[in-house]
């Protein structure tokens, strides 16, 4: 009697070439999928007995891959929240490229951990890195690192800023009783409050500084309120300036920002989530005057630059600082002279993450694809879609728009003799998503709901937007009827 071998318990195929022919099936039709995006609706909402599917209980046994790739096709993609549409103009979203699928699929299989040692796919990060100081005119030699977004980039930046103002000690004895406050608008993205609460600093310790009609920081009240606040006792340590405001895409005045800053001996951090990426175009380029001069920068490669999810990016002028910042000597990861433990410094060494994606290879591919140039066309193109629209906008007689349109975003709204306008506004928006024609979000601006179209995906043009107000006079005539049945 002859023993049977024991169950095998690596996790590779079987039969490695039905893996291989699947995944190239699987690849046909998400390139399917992704060129004939404008021919389906933008949005399309999970249908209940769907998402029941999808709620089961932790499998035991191993299920074959053509069924979770039929799963995956039936359950997940029909589903998606749409941004790969050129008429997805909701939030802050990128639309993905051909050259960041590649990096992407090239990455689940090489699979390499970007905590550090001694690996190429660290050099592709430095190079990343540099590269994007070089775009917003940091020095070379800039700290930075690739993170999950600009909310945690914004976080990391607001860490080393708390580390110059305390000092060494910050990282034993934490801020050891003192008042730090940190400054920016009323305009900022609410993962700035969001970063002193996660810091333990309070989101109280953040003064919302007034914006002007532009949507501007008002540069006096800044002043002024860190006056106050020294005054009063208090360490102004920070001041965080907005490159493309999210609601309306307004640029702070940098330079004017920065010597406030400079004056009061505080960090200056710029958050250019999507607003740093006018770096690329030279058009577009003067309104981060003064971006040079920040001690940090927040942006992500995965908004406006179209890089696949995600992809966010801190620069730090001064690397040492972020270093001492983050560096910290374990055994387990003592770094050596020879060996896969050298090539100091690592990534972990300038964030709070140990393992870690390469993120940096989609990046490295998006830019080396299209060039600097090719994003800043890109730039050029929103922002050219979104004079269109609001100049569409400003002929309608049902529209009215509702904040200047300095970049990329366009805020309006339906003018109706309805007694709740808001309301009225925020289901139209939803008729829109729910049609399928095009996919808005809704923001407020001077208590006003707006209906919010950012032209953020690469593929969008003029008759794109032209589509978003076809469809939205469309569902508004049908709103109408509706209303006035229900009232
Ligand atoms: C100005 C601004 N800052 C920060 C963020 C947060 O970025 P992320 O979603 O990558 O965390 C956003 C997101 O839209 C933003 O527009």
């Amino acid at each position: 009697m002859t023993d049977s071998p024991p169950p095998r318990t690596d996790l590779d195929p079987e039969n490695w070439q039905d893996v291989r022919a699947l995944s190239h099936r699987a690849l046909d039709d998400m390139f399917d999928w992704l060129q004939n995006a404008r021919g389906r609706p933008v949005w399309e909402q999970m249908p209940a007995e769907k998402r029941a599917e999808l709620s089961v209980v932790l499998p035991r046994g191993g299920a074959a891959l053509p069924d979770l790739y039929a799963d995956f096709q039936r359950l997940v993609l029909p589903y998606g929240a749409g941004n790969e549409h050129p008429r997805f103009f909701g939030w802050v979203n990128g639309g993905g490229t051909a050259a960041g699928i590649l990096a992407e699929l090239l990455v689940a299989i090489f699979n390499p951990n970007c905590g550090g040692r001694d690996h190429a796919a660290i050099e592709v990060e430095r190079q990343v890195i540099a590269w994007a100081a070089e775009a917003v005119g940091f020095p070379r030699d800039a700290g930075g690192v690739l993170l999950g977004g600009s909310s945690m980039a914004n976080m990391v930046a607001l860490l080393v800023a708390r580390r110059a103002a305390v000092g060494a000690a910050v990282r034993s004895g934490g801020v050891a009783g003192r008042k730090l406050t940190a400054y920016g608008s009323a305009a900022a993205h609410g993962c700035i409050p969001r970063a002193m609460d996660m810091a333990g600093l309070g989101t109280d310790s953040l003064r919302l500084i007034p914006f002007d009609a532009g949507h501007r920081m008002d540069v006096l009240a800044l002043r002024q309120a860190i006056s106050a606040d020294r005054a009063a006792g208090l360490q102004p340590f920070l001041v965080v300036g907005t490159a493309g405001t999210v609601d309306v895409g307004a640029f702070d005045d940098l330079a004017a920002v920065g010597d406030v800053a400079r004056e009061a001996g505080a960090w200056f951090h710029v958050d250019g989530a999507f607003g740093a990426t006018a770096a690329f175009s030279a058009a577009h380029r003067p309104l981060l005057r003064g971006i040079e001069r920040a001690d940090s920068l927040a942006f992500d490669f995965h908004k406006w630059v179209q890089v696949p999810y995600d992809a966010g990016c801190v620069l730090v002028r001064d690397r040492t600082l972020q270093l001492a910042t983050f560096a910290q000597s374990l055994a387990y990861l003592e770094g050596a002279e020879r060996g896969i433990a050298g090539n100091p410094p690592w990534p972990r060494d300038l964030g709070p993450d140990l393992s870690r994606e390469f993120r940096a290879l989609k990046i490295w591919f998006t830019l080396r694809a299209y060039g600097a140039d090719g994003i800043g066309r890109v730039v050029e193109n929103g922002c050219d879609v979104a004079q269109h629209l609001a100049a569409r906008v400003r002929r309608e007689s049902q529209l009215e728009l509702l904040a200047p349109v300095p970049l990329n975003i366009v805020c309006f709204r339906v003018v109706a003799d309805v007694a709740d306008l808001n309301r009225f506004n925020k289901e139209l928006v939803a008729d829109l998503q729910e049609s399928g024609i095009a996919a808005p979000s809704t923001t407020t601006i001077d208590g006003k709901l707006a209906i919010r179209a950012g032209i953020f995906n690469h593929r969008s043009t003029r008759a794109d937007a032209d589509a978003l107000v076809d469809g939205l006079l469309q569902v508004l005539e049908g709103r109408k009827v509706k209303e006035a049945v229900l009232f």
